[in-house]
């Protein structure tokens, strides 16, 4: 036995990320399996699970919702979801003993019977299939919707598994829309599940490089020794998509860029690059250190808000050569919307490693790529030997998406006689190296879930942290209601300019992606 397995074995709490728990047969009851998230991302999900072999046989999947529709329409809707937004193509073997293991369960969220008549069906899958009486509760429905549903699972006994088995529930964002709304929502939880019970999911924590900054910080011990204020000079992380609000609008005008992807991801993402290193890799051990850190993002006054937050909205531009209309035409979109669709902020983390270490964060729709990533900037070494006009500093970039990877910039003496410098890459590539592509965010946390493993999803505690970051923003924000200050982009453009001013002011650029 190899001294990981020993040790393993002598303390079996040190799994975590390092020995996935194998997932469990269950029953995974869908709230909102005929919206978009359903269609788009958890069938697939399940299905390339199915495909690929990680699924247990047992696994059944009842869709709850609304509209009248038999098992069969049920199923024929999901194959043709499947065959759209599968990541590998669809073989018919396999999808149609997969789609066998899929039902329809027709209820209002509001219908107490409903719910009892849906205790009784789980109950003969678990005779007829083999749950074991594990359950998956899946909220893809809006956080009005919760506590209706949470209120009659309870009423029906469900929130609670018979003796041996467990009973889970994974809740979508929005979680809240501020700290208020958030501890509401935690609240109405807590009184049907445990914390132990509940998984917030944050999709960005599912991402194969996002897992794999915990492996590059401390599974090597050439970057730990540098990661500090002593040698990084500032950290960039930008989220940057081409898409637009695409028929979202009706939510994304409640929200805005800052609450829809800075609150969750991109502060999920700097957990991951600022935190201590965990004392082992339970979910918990993990979880505390995020925690530490988002408690220690400077909170923001109205008057830094101003200065260190830039917020923009797209205007008509175009995306690859074609015509892009702006934000204020989109569907279900205020002819006047004063909503962010772009935010750049400059953040300071109020800790001994991080000690005036500047975070900029930038996040956007209609920008002329797709593409996130976090770069570390490492101070420049001193130059009294080379060319100070070609000092390039170090650079760190971790590829969340696309062409996940990693690359360090350095530099290198041009070859020939004379000692000219130019920067070159160090690179790699998930996709050359492994030659597999990753699977998508949503396999992995939907296999957590089933083993009870809750590392890569956030808990009460962190989403109520990053709340308390955000609100003072917000709030700087709405006490300006008639004029919160919004500059206009081009779509297709990398955002209003003051962005850039941003760093120049600080005498620095974003990364040219
Ligand atoms: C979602 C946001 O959480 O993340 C969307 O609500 C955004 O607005 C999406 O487009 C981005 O996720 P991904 O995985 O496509 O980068």
């Amino acid at each position: 036995m190899n001294r990981a397995a020993e040790q393993s074995q002598e303390n079996p709490l040190r799994e975590g990320l390092t020995n996935r728990a194998v997932p469990q047969p269950c029953s995974i009851v869908i709230f909102g399996a005929t919206g978009d998230l359903t269609h788009r991302k958890l069938l697939p999900a399940l299905y390339n699970l199915a495909a690929d072999g990680e699924l247990p046989p047992a696994v059944t999947v009842i869709g709850f919702a609304r509209r009248p529709k038999t098992d069969d329409e049920f199923r024929k809707e999901m194959e043709q979801s499947v065959k759209e937004f599968s990541r590998q193509a669809v073989r018919d073997e396999i999808w149609s003993n997969f789609a066998q293991s899929l039902f329809y369960h027709q209820s209002d969220f509001a219908d107490e019977s409903g719910f009892k008549t849906l205790a009784d069906r789980l109950e003969k899958v678990d005779k007829e299939r083999g749950t074991r009486g594990n359950r998956l509760f899946y909220f893809a429905v809006g956080p009005e919707e919760f506590e209706p549903i949470l209120k009659h699972l309870k009423a029906a006994g469900l929130n609670k598994a018979p003796e041996g088995s467990w009973a889970r529930v994974i809740v979508e964002k929005p979680f809240g829309r501020d700290l208020d709304s958030a501890r509401e929502l935690n609240r109405v939880i807590s009184n049907s599940f445990s914390e132990e019970q509940t998984y917030r999911i944050d999709h960005f924590l599912g991402k194969e490089t996002a897992q794999n900054i915990l492996v590059l910080r401390f599974a090597n011990a050439i970057f730990e020794p540098l990661w500090n204020t002593r040698y990084i000079d500032h950290v960039q992380i930008t989220a940057a998509e081409t898409l637009g609000v695409e028929g979202r609008g009706g939510y994304y005008e409640t929200a805005g860029a800052l609450r829809d992807m800075v609150q969750n991801h991109l502060l999920q993402l700097l957990c991951l690059v600022g935190m201590e290193a965990p004392s082992d890799l339970r979910a918990d051990s993990i979880r505390d250190e995020k925690v530490k850190l988002v408690r220690c993002l400077r909170r923001m006054s109205p008057g830094e808000v101003a200065v260190d937050v830039v917020r923009g909205q797209y205007a008509e531009g175009a995306i690859n050569g074609k015509p892009a209309a702006p934000y204020r035409k989109e569907e279900r979109i205020a002819p006047d919307s004063k909503i962010e669709t772009f935010v750049a902020l400059r953040l300071n983390i109020d800790n001994w490693r991080w000690w005036d270490v500047p975070i900029y964060m930038r996040v956007g729709k209609r920008l002329p790529k797709s593409a996130t990533e976090i770069s570390v900037h490492f101070k420049k070494a001193p130059m009294v030997l080379f060319n100070k006009e070609t000092n390039e500093a170090n650079v760190l970039v971790i590829r969340i998406q696309p062409d996940e990877g990693i690359s360090l910039r350095m530099q290198a003496k041009i070859p020939g006689s004379s000692f000219r410098i130019e920067p070159v890459k160090m690179d790699f590539h998930y996709g050359t190296t492994f030659g597999k592509a990753s699977p998508e965010a949503y396999e992995r946390l939907l296999l957590d879930a089933m083993s009870g493993d809750a590392t890569l999803f956030a808990r009460r505690d962190e989403v109520e942290e990053a709340w308390a970051f955000i609100d003072p923003i917000e709030k700087a924000w709405s006490a300006k209601k008639d004029a919160p200050e919004l500059y206009f982009y081009p779509a297709g453009t990398w955002g209003p300019e003051q962005a850039d001013e941003l760093l120049a002011r600080d005498g620095r650029a974003w990364r040219r992606l």
